[in-house]
């Protein structure tokens, strides 16, 4: 088992890797005292295969645990969904000392998180994410939060779990478009922060893509190493916490704009960074070497690096763009990355330059 620390305090926690944690979640939960009631929240595609396993496991704990399912997908996001856990919660007369854990992805991470942060003003909560991006990403740092038909996680706040329990055999079952999905995630900690884990990674990732168990323990807990010591240093998103938007402003456009049908959001990342390291040469001299390693690696994940738009889809992006961040004097700023391992946050980025960027045959349109 590996062990991260996230020190913030008395809001401190552990994230503890392996394979086969999942069943130790009850003798986890006790060692934290965190009560002998809780709801245990999954999704539709979670909760039959796992939820058995984390329920006896917290039985033997001494701990009484009621199943909440939702509906598997990003539309659970919701405050009616919300609506109808806090109904469950009260039911099972679940009280100040009982705890929530969220098995599953990211979905059911942010909506139980949520869920936590609000019902009775706040009770503890545990992560056991069962995504490779939850592992790496959603289930780390506290954010937690549901979506508005405006927008999503429009509704929110920040709470922090109590305990993160990352079982990579759970991870065995994951679809493979979702498995590379997360690793877009993991590819951004080695661009924005870390040139040896980068390396490490081009290396790795073939025995990564096989979901091969000792790289993949070594690989979330360096993921989660990194996103603690960002989230530590900026708890509360003000300033540095921006660099893990590498490659979203462009990413969640791309997936504004497809109404979230075309892409997964690793995948869209994926286009958004490779576009920001065009950027990034362009604006803050990033070798073009590096600009190629980046894009490779991601190829070789099976992402996709590119996308065709014509004038009026490119038109869309730049205009979803707009409304995502805030612009001034037609620049939109971007996080980049002056080279692998260095990113910085706040740079701004012409619009005009952005459209050439997101144009990938400048030359042969302009024949036309
Ligand atoms: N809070 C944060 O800091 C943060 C950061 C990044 C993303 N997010 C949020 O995370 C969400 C995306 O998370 P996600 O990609 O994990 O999506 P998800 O939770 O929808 O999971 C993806 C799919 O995989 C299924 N699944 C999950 N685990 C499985 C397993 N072990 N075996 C088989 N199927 C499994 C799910 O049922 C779902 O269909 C978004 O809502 C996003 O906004 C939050
Ligand atoms: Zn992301």
């Amino acid at each position: 088992m590996r062990i991260v620390k996230v020190p913030l305090g008395l809001r401190s926690y552990p994230i503890k890797i392996g394979a086969g944690m999942l069943a130790r979640l009850g003798e986890e939960c006790a060692r934290l005292k965190l009560g002998s009631r809780c709801a245990l929240l999954s999704d539709s595609n979670v909760g039959p295969r796992f939820a058995k396993l984390a329920q006896q496991s917290l039985a033997r704990a001494g701990c009484d645990s009621v199943l909440i399912t939702v509906p598997a997908g990003e539309t659970a996001k919701s405050l009616k969904t919300v609506q109808t856990g806090y109904n469950q919660l009260a039911a099972h007369r679940l009280e100040r000392k009982s705890f929530i854990v969220a098995l599953g992805g990211g979905v059911v991470g942010d909506l139980a998180g949520f869920l936590a942060a609000t019902y009775l003003r706040g009770i503890a909560f545990v992560q056991v994410p069962t995504t490779l991006l939850a592992q790496v990403d959603s289930s780390v740092g506290g954010k937690v939060g549901v979506n508005l038909k405006a927008g999503k996680n429009l509704v929110g706040a920040f709470h922090q779990p109590r305990l993160v329990l990352c079982d990579l055999n759970t991870l065995a079952t994951l679809p493979k478009r979702e498995y590379r999905s997360g690793l877009a995630e993991v590819i951004k900690y080695g661009v924005i922060r870390d040139a040896v884990f980068f390396r490490r990674l081009e290396r790795a990732m073939p025995k990564l893509l096989r979901r091969d168990p000792r790289v993949l323990a070594e690989v979330v807990a360096h993921c989660c190493k990194i996103k603690a010591e960002v989230v530590l240093k900026d708890e509360t998103e003000s300033g540095l916490r921006a660099i893990l938007n590498f490659g979203h402003t462009i990413g969640h456009a791309l997936e504004a704009v497809s109404h979230y049908g075309k892409y997964l959001h690793g995948e869209a990342i994926a286009i958004g960074q490779v576009a920001a390291a065009r950027l990034s040469q362009r604006l803050l001299g990033l070798p073009e070497r590096d600009v190629e390693r980046i894009t490779n690696l991601f190829r070789r994940a099976g992402l996709p690096t590119g996308v065709k738009l014509n004038v009026s889809q490119r038109q869309k992006v730049l205009a979803a763009m707009k409304l995502d961040k805030k612009v001034s004097g037609g620049e939109i700023k971007f996080v980049l990355a002056g080279r692998i391992g260095k990113a910085r946050f706040g740079c701004p980025v012409p619009a005009a330059l952005l459209e050439q960027i997101l144009d990938p045959q400048p030359s042969t349109r302009n024949n036309h």
